[in-house]
């Protein structure tokens, strides 16, 4: 389905992406790990033509999309929707109107400049927020939801593009626990669910193995790890993130899994109580 093949992207004599090849054969939930500066996000924007390769393919379904241009490359745009860090909504536009963002692509100038979209699309948005339990805000501005539900706005967007590829940069970095783990079980969903492949840059270990079918690490621009999370042992995670003798996975850590064990023990506490 998706191959990449020795994909490379030099920034003058840095090389962020060093000959990266990997295939997805079928709808699958990927996370990519590694640490600051290995190549996550560059990797991730080649994908989506956001930032253009130096030497190597990137092929979905046999199509070269490294050599994509004008409507094409925004086609292809759509087909694999990003999601970023920092939600990359318009904070003073209203919900629906982001998410309708998502069919920029495909509409004409002329419209998108009077904000005319079809009623359909309209009732769609909706729907997709409805999907992601956040139709409630649907008329309010971007920049008066949270975090978390901002990000959920910007996986309706993407959503709106009806996109085979969902790739997702750091999605829940900027989140809380709680919010973190709302957005990942919706990432989830949208590959379970819809069969769509979800890529994801992931800056902590316990989300990629907890979520993800595949891992990919990644260290100095090249993959150095590519397998199951079972597969994916506390060495060889010392390996990707070129850590020596004192690293501990404690330091990757997000507090999902934190989170758990606080519930849980809440639980506990409260059992006892009674
Ligand atoms: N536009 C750019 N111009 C010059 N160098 C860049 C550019 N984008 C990335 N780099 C360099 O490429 C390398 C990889 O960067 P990249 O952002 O892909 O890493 P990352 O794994 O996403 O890191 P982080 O976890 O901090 O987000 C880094 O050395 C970075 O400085
Ligand atoms: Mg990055």
């Amino acid at each position: 389905m998706l191959s990449i093949e020795k994909l490379t992207r030099t920034f003058g004599q840095n090389t962020a992406v060093d000959k990266v090849s990997f295939t997805v054969e079928k709808p699958a939930m990927i996370g990519i790990i590694g640490r600051s500066g290995a190549g996550k996000s560059t990797l991730l924007r080649m994908i989506n033509r956001l930032t253009d390769a130096t030497s190597g393919r990137i092929l979905f379904e046999g199509r070269d999309v490294t050599a994509l241009k004008g409507g094409d490359k925004r086609a292809w745009q759509s087909d694999c929707a990003m999601i970023f860090q920092q939600f990359n909504l318009v904070p003073r536009m209203d919900v629906v109107s982001n998410v309708l963002h998502g069919t920029l692509n495909r509409r004409s100038t002329l419209a998108t400049m009077f904000n005319l979209y079809p009623d359909a699309d309209i009732h769609r948005a909706i729907e997709i927020l409805d999907r992601l339990g956040i139709a409630d805000h649907a008329p309010k501005r971007a920049e008066a939801l949270s975090g978390g539900q901002q990000q959920r706005v910007a996986i309706a967007r993407a959503l709106m593009q009806d996109p085979r590829i969902v790739l997702a940069d750091e999605p829940i970095a900027s989140l809380d626990p709680m919010n973190a783990q709302l957005v990942m079980d919706d990432l989830r969903r949208i590959h379970e669910e819809d069969g769509r492949t979800v890529i994801a840059n992931l800056h902590t270990l316990d989300t990629a193995r907890r979520y993800c079918d595949r891992v990919i690490g990644m260290l100095h621009g090249r993959v150095v790890f590519d397998g199951t999370p079972a597969q994916l042992t506390t060495g060889v995670a010392r390996d990707i993130y070129g850590a020596d003798a004192s690293f501990s996975e404690d330091s990757t850590s997000t507090s999902i899994e934190t989170l758990d064990r606080n519930t849980a023990r809440a639980l506990r506490e409260a059992e006892a109580a009674i």
